[in-house]
Formats: structure tokens, C-alpha cells, sequence
């Protein structure tokens, strides 16, 4: 199986110890689940690497775009992490939660003014500052509040990471960042230390999603180290944090390589040594922001088969209960994932179907050509692994469907962390 949390017991699949097809009774289908042990370790994993190689100081900040809501900000919490937040929501939302808004970090290549206001007045202890409208802006309103503000500058450092185009953003042709090859960033970064109200931390990159290669992210810290090496020589100023972004693929098919997190970060933090040791540079705190490789092998979704398709001379479609509302990925990157039947989870596959939603719409399909038991009828239970990042936080109401519930294992225990979408909650808003 892709992931240890997952295993087959007399025919049935289990998830984080407890027996799926029991759950999707409990709780009804679709249902997304996230097994809280799988969180907890994937952070623990990031933490230690990162303190054991860096130091102390150093830590990672959970992407919560994967998956934002207030339970996974407790749990973020109690794990050390800090949290990369990206829109007021996220801050509400994590605020919400208790978590401490000192390890904040708020992204994001266009905050208007209320969101700076809202981040400076709830305490957000890092803004992310993406360009030159930006850090004005910034400066502006903590000069109004009589406050210094902490900021990271994030620049592209030109990379190519070799993963899908929506989710590169290290090139210089981004809409993400400042580059440092066109010298704006260096303008920047000296346009930022004269603000009176803003403190320049340090700087951040990000350079894709689902990167397997860990030379992207050695390759970042290069450039960026020579960048801040340069700035050093021109004005003296000494980062105090050099942050690398996320990005660190996870295995959704048997296909995807399995990365081996803890080392990774070992070599990233052993380069970021060695240059800096070369370049004469004080060692910055390092900070990674993975949100997928947190997220993703958390979680699972389960559907109800409604109906089976046998177009003879063509092809097999398997519809379910939710669809590219629950989970966009396909229908937007072409996403692979493992599909499995959970109620026959050991019966032999020897039917080819494309497994959809209930959308109305052709292109509302969440996995093509998967394989299944001949017997896959009306009422079995459909389980899509690796679901737990950028399903439940993409999902949408397209056709006035209700979102599934979030349902946390916690070993023997299962408990609802978001609530099943209601009706009322649906017509809440209109008027
Ligand atoms: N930091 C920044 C600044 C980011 O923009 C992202 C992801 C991350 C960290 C976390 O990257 P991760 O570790 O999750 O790869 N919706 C797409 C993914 C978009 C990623 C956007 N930024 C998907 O479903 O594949």
C-alpha cells in the first residue's frame, strides 16, 4: 500500500487503525478523513530535522492553504510548528484556533489594505512581503499604528522546479515575488531597510509544488545566499532568516518516487552550512513551509457508488455521491490517486471505469481508467487515498453541494473537526 496508514483486514480497508467502511456508516459519505497520528508524525518529522541540523532556532511553518481549518492550527500548535497564512480567512481561522500569531507568516502577492490592518492588528508576526506596493503599504499603516512591523521579502530566485505549471513559481516570469536576476530585488531589499516601520528579517522563496528533486531546493538556497552575500557587501545588512518556502512532492500512486523528508532537509541544511561557512555569511535560521507533505497522506475520501455504466464498446463510469467539488485536482492538473473499493478492498480488479462525480458536468471526474471488481454495484464504498491536502481547502459549493465533514481519527477515537454543510448553511447568505 502507498502509505503505512493504510491497510486491508479481511476485505475491508482500514485508515489509521479504524475500519473505513464503519466510518462512512457513522458518518455518511462523501467523507473526508485525516488520521491526527499521520499530521502529528509528517510535523515531527520537520521539527526535529530541522532542529537537530539547523538549530534551536529553526522550524517549519505549516502551509495551510493543504488544509485550514481550526483543528489542524491546534494541532500545528502543540507540534512547534508555525503557520504560513495566506488570506485574512486563514488568519481568522487559525486565530479562531488559539495559535500563536507570532509564528505567523502571511503570504500572498496581493494584500489590500484591510487585510494588512486586520494581520497587524490580530499580532501576525511576519508578513511575507511580496512586492515594492506592498512593502509601502506595510510601511504606511505600521507608521499610522505607531508600530515596527517583521518582514520577509520574497524574491525568485529564476528556478525551474520541474513540477506542473500552476504551481511554479520560482521562475522569474511569476506573478509571485521580486527577481533577483532583473536587480529589482536588490532595489527592493535596499528600498525596505530605509522604512522607518519595518523590520527586514529576512528573505523567502518558493519555488513549486510537488518537487521531488531536493537540488531545487539547494539550488534556491544558493542563489539566494549569493543574493544576501551581495546585499551584505553593499550595505552591511545581515539576514536573520532565510526561509525556502514548501514543496516536497508525496507519493499519491505506487508510481511517484517516496521521498525521504528527514534527509532531505539534513542535505538542504548540511549545504546551507557549507556555503554560508564559504561566503563568510552568519548562519540564518532556516524555515521550510510544507503544506502537502503535512497534509496529503493524512488524508482520505470516502464515496458511496450510486451508479455503474457499462457503455458497451466504450467505456465503464462509476459515479459517486461528490465529485470535483470535494476534489478539483483532477479536473484542474490532471491529479493522479490510488482508488480503491473499501468494502472489497481484496477482491481481484478486472474492470477498467472512470470514477466521476455527480456534477453536471462531463469534465467532473476525479481519477480516469481506475481499476475495479467486477462487482463494484450501487451502495459500495469508493476510498481515493492522499486526499488530505488541497481537497478539503479547494472544494466548492458548484452546484449548491453541500461539503463533506472533516472527520479526525485520533487512534481508537473518531471525532468531527468540520461539520457536514447544511442546507441552511448553503441559503445562509442569500437575501
Ligand atoms: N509556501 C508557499 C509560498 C506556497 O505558495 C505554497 C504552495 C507552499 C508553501 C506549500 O507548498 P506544498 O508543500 O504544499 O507543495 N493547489 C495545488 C497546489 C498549490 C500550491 C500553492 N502554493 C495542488 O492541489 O496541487
Amino acid at each position: 500500500m502507498i502509505c503505512s496508514n493504510v491497510k486491508i483486514k479481511d476485505g475491508v480497508l482500514y485508515f489509521g487503525g479504524q475500519n473505513t467502511v464503519l466510518l462512512a456508516e457513522k458518518y455518511g459519505t462523501p467523507l473526508y478523513l485525516m488520521d491526527e497520528a499521520t499530521i502529528r508524525e509528517n510535523c515531527r518529522n520537520y521539527v526535529s530535522a530541522l532542529q537537530e541540523y539547523m538549530g534551536q532556532d529553526s522550524y517549519p511553518l505549516y502551509a495551510s492553504k493543504a488544509a485550514s481549518f481550526k483543528r489542524i492550527y491546534e494541532i500545528i500548535g502543540e507540534e512547534g510548528l508555525g503557520a504560513d497564512v495566506v488570506s485574512s480567512g486563514e488568519i481568522y481561522t487559525a486565530l479562531k484556533a488559539g495559535f500563536d500569531m507570532s509564528k505567523a507568516y502571511f503570504q500572498g502577492n496581493n494584500k489590500t489594505d484591510e487585510d494588512i490592518v486586520y494581520a497587524m492588528d490580530n499580532g501576525v508576526g511576519y508578513f511575507v512581503c511580496d512586492n515594492v506596493e506592498e512593502v509601502d503599504a506595510i510601511e504606511r499603516i505600521a507608521c499610522e499604528k505607531g508600530i515596527v512591523q517583521k518582514i520577509l521579502l520574497r524574491l525568485t530566485p529564476g528556478i525551474d522546479p520541474h513540477t506542473y505549471d500552476e504551481v511554479a513559481t520560482g521562475k522569474v516570469d511569476s506573478k509571485f515575488g521580486t527577481a533577483i536576476e532583473t536587480g529589482q530585488a536588490l532595489e527592493i531589499a535596499l528600498h525596505t531597510l530605509e522604512c522607518r516601520h519595518i523590520s527586514l528579517e529576512g528573505f523567502h522563496c518558493h519555488v513549486g509544488s510537488m518537487v521531488f528533486e531536493s537540488s531545487t531546493f539547494t539550488r534556491s538556497a544558493e542563489i539566494m545566499l549569493g543574493f544576501m552575500h551581495e546585499l551584505k557587501n553593499n550595505c552591511g545588512f545581515v539576514a536573520k532568516i532565510l526561509d525556502l518556502g514548501g514543496g516536497y512532492g508525496v507519493k499519491y500512486t505506487c508510481c511517484d518516487p517516496a521521498i525521504d523528508i528527514k534527509e532531505n532537509i539534513k542535505g538542504v541544511c548540511e549545504f546551507v552550512k557549507a556555503e554560508c561557512q564559504r561566503l563568510d555569511y552568519p548562519l540564518p535560521s532556516l524555515r521550510l513551509e510544507p503544506g502537502r507533505s503535512i497534509a496529503a497522506n493524512a488524508g482520505m475520501t470516502l464515496y458511496t457508488v450510486g451508479t455503474v455504466k457499462r457503455i458497451t464498446g466504450y467505456k465503464n463510469y462509476v459515479s459517486v455521491d461528490g465529485g470535483m467539488t470535494d476534489n478539483p485536482r483532477f479536473a484542474l492538473y490532471g491529479s493522479k490517486y490510488t482508488v480503491l473499493l473499501a468494502n472489497k478492498a481484496s477482491e481481484e480488479t478486472t474492470i477498467e471505469c472512470d470514477l466521476v462525480g455527480r456534477c453536471c458536468e462531463s469534465g467532473d471526474v476525479i481519477q480516469p481508467n481506475v481499476k475495479f471488481p467486477n462487482s463494484v454495484t450501487r451502495g459500495d464504498i469508493v476510498a481515493v487515498l492522499t486526499t488530505g491536502a488541497y481537497n478539503y481547502s479547494m472544494a466548492s459549493n458548484y452546484n449548491r453541494i453541500c461539503r463533506p465533514p472533516v472527520v479526525m481519527i485520533d487512534g481508537e477515537r473518531d471525532y468531527v473537526s468540520v461539520k457536514r454543510e447544511s442546507f441552511e448553511y448553503l441559503t445562509a447568505n442569500d437575501v
